[in-house]
C-alpha cells in the first residue's frame, strides 16, 4: 500500500487491475479531454509506461480503491477493484520537468470527492516523500471537472501553454502549489 485516506486506498496497479484501467481508459466521456478514448494497445502501453515509472522514478499513478466494505465490497469479487488512478509523474511542463499530480476516475464513481480526496495525500506525498518543492497539474483548457480538482486542492494557475498530443494542439493550464511552509526543511 503506498498511501490511505479516510475513504481510499492508493496501491501499485498490476496486471490484474488492466480491465478496470480499460474501463477508464477506453469511455468516450472520460476520455475527453485526451482526444478521445484509447484502444487496446494504447491501454496496455499506458500500463507498461506505468509500471516503468514505479520502477525508475518509485512512483506513479497509482490504483485507488475504496476502503469502505459495501462500496468497492471488501468480501466480494470487487473487493480491492480499482476505481480510478491517481499519483504523480514527472512531466514536462512550459520546458522544465516537474512533479505532477494526475487523476482519472471510473464514471462511476465521480461526484463524491474521491478524486479530490486522493490528489490531496498524492500531494503531500510528493511534498513529504519525495521532498519536492512543487506540485503541478496540467489541465487542459477544456476540463473543468479537472480545473475543478485542482482549486479544491488549492493550486493557482502558474502559467498557459500547448500540448501536442495525438496529432492536436491542446491549450492547457499549468495549475501548480507550493510546499507549505510548515513541512520546509
Ligand atoms: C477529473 C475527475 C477525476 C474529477 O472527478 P469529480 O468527481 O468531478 O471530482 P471529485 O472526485 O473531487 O468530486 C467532486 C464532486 O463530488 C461532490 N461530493 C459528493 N460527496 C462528496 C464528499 N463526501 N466529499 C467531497 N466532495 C463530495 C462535490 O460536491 C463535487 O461535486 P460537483 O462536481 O458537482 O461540484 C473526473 O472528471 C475524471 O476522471 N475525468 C476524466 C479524466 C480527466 O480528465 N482527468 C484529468 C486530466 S488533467
Amino acid at each position: 500500500m503506498i498511501l490511505t485516506t479516510s475513504r481510499l486506498a492508493l496501491r501499485e496497479m498490476t496486471e490484474q487491475d488492466v480491465p478496470e484501467l480499460a474501463a477508464i481508459l477506453q469511455d468516450a466521456t472520460t476520455m475527453t479531454a485526451y482526444e478521445g478514448p484509447f484502444d487496446d494497445a494504447m491501454v496496455a502501453a499506458w500500463f507498461k509506461r506505468m509500471r516503468s515509472r514505479y520502477a525508475t522514478d518509485g512512483f506513479g499513478l497509482w490504483a485507488v480503491t475504496l476502503r469502505e466494505p459495501g462500496s468497492a465490497g471488501t468480501g466480494s469479487a470487487s473487493a480491492g477493484r480499482m476505481v480510478g488512478q491517481c499519483g504523480l509523474t514527472v512531466q514536462r511542463v512550459m520546458g522544465e520537468d516537474v512533479v505532477e499530480v494526475g487523476y482519472l476516475f471510473n464514471r462511476a464513481h465521480w461526484g463524491q470527492g474521491y478524486a479530490t480526496e486522493a490528489a490531496a495525500a498524492c500531494v503531500e506525498y510528493a511534498f513529504e516523500n519525495l521532498g519536492a518543492e512543487r506540485v503541478y497539474a496540467q489541465v487542459r483548457d477544456t476540463n473543468l471537472a479537472s480545473m475543478n480538482v485542482a482549486i479544491r486542492l488549492g493550486m493557482t494557475v502558474r502559467g498557459r501553454f500547448v500540448k501536442h498530443y495525438r496529432g492536436v494542439d491542446m491549450p492547457h493550464l499549468a495549475f501548480a502549489m507550493d510546499r507549505p511552509a510548515r513541512t520546509a526543511e
